[in-house]
């Protein structure tokens, strides 16, 4: 009777698996890593309020967005965009949209999977005490050593795409719904831990100030569009990650709500990050836009010095890891679904898309040491990477989905899987998606590139 699709991939058991899922998507190393060191690279409240706003007006619109074509093509988001677009009567071109995210991800995981490395490093330097009563100094340079070494990047990068592989090729569903449902959690309250030693520091309330206190002077046109892009990148959206694992959530599973608190959830970790790290940073007179390295050259300086510090050091980087390693999974997720409805074994499919990620991720391992002078438009490999795919490619696809999904689906089909009734709820979702989530990107790329606004 119903024309819609059903999933060759198999169903998630509940709500709950799918939120569990998505938000091990969500949250990773954007929330712990990169949100805090590019907030002190765009000088702090003024960035963090920009991005705040994304998130509600652009992020939880398009999540909503994703979830909803997911859920109705059933499908890789090649085939399901395809599929929908046929169903709308508009051009298959439309799956491309499928394969910009497809590359994206690829793209996103090479250089992720280089950072997921670091961490797992540092969950052997913390558990073997080399930062016990460490100054900024020596934790400077146990950094400074990690990144001048391609060797041990190598091996640490290596290790991460094998792990992530081992998952992939076993399928989505195995075990990683059990693992989130108590390792997020537990990630959770060791934040709250690290703020709360964070508060008994004297630097606290600049920490917070720093996050909170707006200063516009202090962000630039730039700035703007890295808080957009970093709302794209830590919500994982607008490469199909989120679409997929929309493919196997169950009919009547409500898609706002569900997208708030995941997005809520997300949100909640970067805060408490940017909370915990920012004290640390000015307690010991450190620079808040030291880049990339910031959490490592940081937090380590705290568990050297705190009570239990050895443990609750080791327990964070070994959840770090395990966070972005639940990102990386949905990362790769779409290109090996992909090659898996083109006839591949679920085998032989992991396998390759990680070879060829693997062999990619040299590129940003060298870019940190024997390459960092190689500059294209004056970035090095990886900035140019991190930039491209988070601050272009996720923003373009996501206005591309919001422009399919609310100009060329019928409004039957959006509201009937968005499932609102008449309530305002759908009024306000397709309001935002028809003009504000399309217009704001846009808005902010010609701002970036200086056609609009004051110089
Ligand atoms: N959101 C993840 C993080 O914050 C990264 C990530 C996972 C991602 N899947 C994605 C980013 C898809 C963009 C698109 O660490």
């Amino acid at each position: 009777m119903s024309n819609k699709a059903t999933s060759i991939h198999g169903l998630w058991t509940s709500r709950w698996a799918f939120i569990l899922a998505a938000t091990g998507s969500a949250v990773g190393l954007g929330n712990i890593w990169k949100f805090p060191y590019i907030t002190g690279e765009n000088g702090g409240g003024a960035f963090v309020l920009v991005y705040l706003a994304c998130i509600v007006i652009i992020g939880i619109p398009i999540m909503m967005t994703e979830v909803l074509l997911g859920r109705r093509g059933r499908s890789t988001p090649i085939n399901a965009m395809k599929r929908l677009a046929v169903e709308a009567g508009a051009h298959k071109a439309w799956q491309i949209i499928g394969w910009s995210g497809m590359l994206a991800g690829f793209l996103i995981l090479s250089f992720y999977s280089v950072i997921a490395g670091w961490a797992l490093s540092y969950i052997l330097a913390t558990v073997s005490g080399t930062f016990a009563d460490a100054s900024p100094e020596v934790v400077g340079e146990h950094f400074g050593a990690l990144l001048g070494s391609p060797g041990s990047l190598l091996f640490w990068h290596t290790l991460f795409m094998v792990m992530t592989i081992v998952v992939v090729l076993r399928g989505v569903e195995h075990g990683l719904e059990k693992a989130v449902r108590f390792l997020m959690p537990t990630l959770f309250i060791l934040l709250l831990v690290m703020v709360g030693y964070s508060m008994s520091m004297g630097e606290f309330m600049r920490g917070v100030e720093f996050l909170f206190k707006p200063d516009f002077d202090k962000i630039t046109q730039e700035g703007i569009l890295i808080a957009m892009g970093h709302a794209f990148f830590t919500l994982s959206l607008g490469m199909g990650a989120i679409m997929i694992y929309g493919a196997y959530l169950p009919e009547n599973t409500s898609i706002a709500k569900t997208s708030i608190v995941i997005a809520g959830a997300d949100t909640l970790v970067a805060l408490l990050a940017g909370l915990a790290i920012f004290p640390i940073v000015f307690s010991n007179g450190l620079e808040p836009g030291a880049g990339p390295g910031l959490i490592f050259q940081t937090l380590p300086i705290a568990f050297g010095q705190m009570p239990g510090g050895l443990f609750f050091g080791t327990l964070f980087f070994i959840l770090l890891s395990f966070a972005a390693w639940t990102s990386a999974i949905s990362l790769i997720e779409p290109a090996v679904t992909w090659l898996v409805e083109r006839g591949f074994t679920r085998m032989k499919a992991s396998v390759l898309a990680g070879a060829i990620t693997w062999v990619f991720g040299i590129g940003t391992i060298l870019s940190f040491n024997l390459m960092s002078d190689v500059k294209i438009f004056d970035k090095t490999f990886f900035d140019l990477l991190d930039y491209l795919t988070a601050n272009i490619m996720l923003p373009l696809g996501g206005f591309a989905m919001a422009i399919f999904a609310a100009w060329l689906m019928p409004r039957i089909v959006t509201k009937d899987e968005l499932g609102m009734g008449d309530g305002p709820g759908y009024a306000i979702w397709s309001f935002l998606v028809k003009y504000i989530t399309p217009i704001g990107v846009i808005f902010v790329f010609l701002y970036a590139i200086g056609l609009i606004g004051e110089k």
